[in-house]
């Protein structure tokens, strides 16, 4: 098959794909090179990073499968993909331990002061006092988007003692008994807002939840609480925050790993603050659950060439 790869995934996975495939390459590229390197392509793979609008995937007239090796699907046109039979798979089971874990190597970060403490340390100062930090044993961690990966972040919170509430976009009994026997206590979006003294993202990018955290949610906050995002940057009204952060009523400090806007060269005006912590996007970057993903995008596209898609996709892969 003709196929292009749009993101970096696993080499082994890449080279796996060489061997078999007509594989060419457009790492994160702009839209005039990616026009023309879709021209031929019979299947596309591609992680955040890079867009498939409509007017992008008209230049695809031999697009017959989108593997977006990851979970989130915010950057690719649903409609126009189903609209032309575009089949659209993706791989989520193996992105949620990783960025599980690294939500809490942020939150760590912010309540300990990690990075501050770094800089400070690397520069000859040794300030104990200025870097007392916060517990998490004993707080309350609200999550909003309790699922394949919120409701991880909230399990391994309630391991760490912290009182966990969550909220899901269709809350049910079911729901709130899956929830409970995980330690997460099912709430709505308001109470967790004004509970939270770490509130913690991980709902898609859409309509919906479009500056999900704006101004007046900011205002809502416990005081001294902080805010992590792991799940789009569209999600968090980032000029909101930056001045939030700077009156310092409310929200004391964010851990963000993804941005309103992202990409090389891209520089957040809340690099400004002292009280914020910034990573470029790599949440899901554990080396082992890339092999993960890696090794079932291969399977996929096998499956796909061999028409037996269906017999092997999961409910939580199926998407067109
Ligand atoms: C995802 O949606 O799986 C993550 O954003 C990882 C990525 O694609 O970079």
């Amino acid at each position: 098959m003709k196929i292009l790869l749009l993101s970096p995934i696993d080499p082994q996975a890449v080279e796996t794909l060489d061997s078999v495939h007509d594989l060419s390459q457009a790492l994160n590229c702009e839209p005039p090179e990616l026009r023309s390197a879709l021209a031929d392509r019979e299947v596309v793979i591609l992680r955040s990073g890079v867009e498939l609008s409509a007017d992008i995937l008209s230049c695809a007239p031999d697009l017959r499968l989108i593997v977006r090796a990851g979970s989130g699907l915010d950057n690719i046109d649903l409609d126009f993909a189903r609209q032309q039979n575009i089949r659209v798979v993706r791989v989520p089971g193996m992105s949620a331990p990783p960025v599980a874990e690294f939500t809490y190597a942020l939150i760590l970060s912010l309540a300990r002061k990690v990075t501050v403490a770094d800089n400070l340390i690397r520069n000859g100062h040794w300030p104990k006092p200025q870097l007392g930090g916060l517990l998490l044993r004993g707080k309350t961690l609200g999550v909003v988007g309790a699922g394949n990966i919120g409701s991880l972040v909230g399990e391994m919170g309630h391991a760490w003692g912290m009182r966990v509430l969550g909220c899901v976009a269709s809350p049910s009994d079911d729901v709130a008994a899956n929830l409970a026997e995980r330690g997460i206590e099912l709430t709505d979006f308001d109470t967790i807002v004004a509970s939270a003294d770490f509130l913690t993202l991980h709902v898609p990018l859409d309509d919906r939840t479009h500056h999900m955290v704006d101004r007046s949610v900011l205002d809502r906050m416990r005081p001294g609480s902080t805010l992590i995002n792991m799940a789009r940057g569209g999600v968090v009204d980032e000029k909101a925050l930056y001045d939030a952060l700077t009156e310092g009523r409310t929200v004391s400090g964010a851990a963000l790993d993804v941005h309103e806007k992202e990409g090389e060269g891209t520089v957040s005006v809340l690099s400004e603050l002292t009280n914020v912590v910034l990573t470029p996007h790599i949440g899901a970057m554990a080396l082992d659950s890339q092999r993960l993903i890696g090794e079932r995008v291969i399977e996929l596209t096998e499956a796909f060439n061999q028409q037996r898609l269906d017999g092997v996709l999961t409910d939580a892969e199926r998407v067109i």
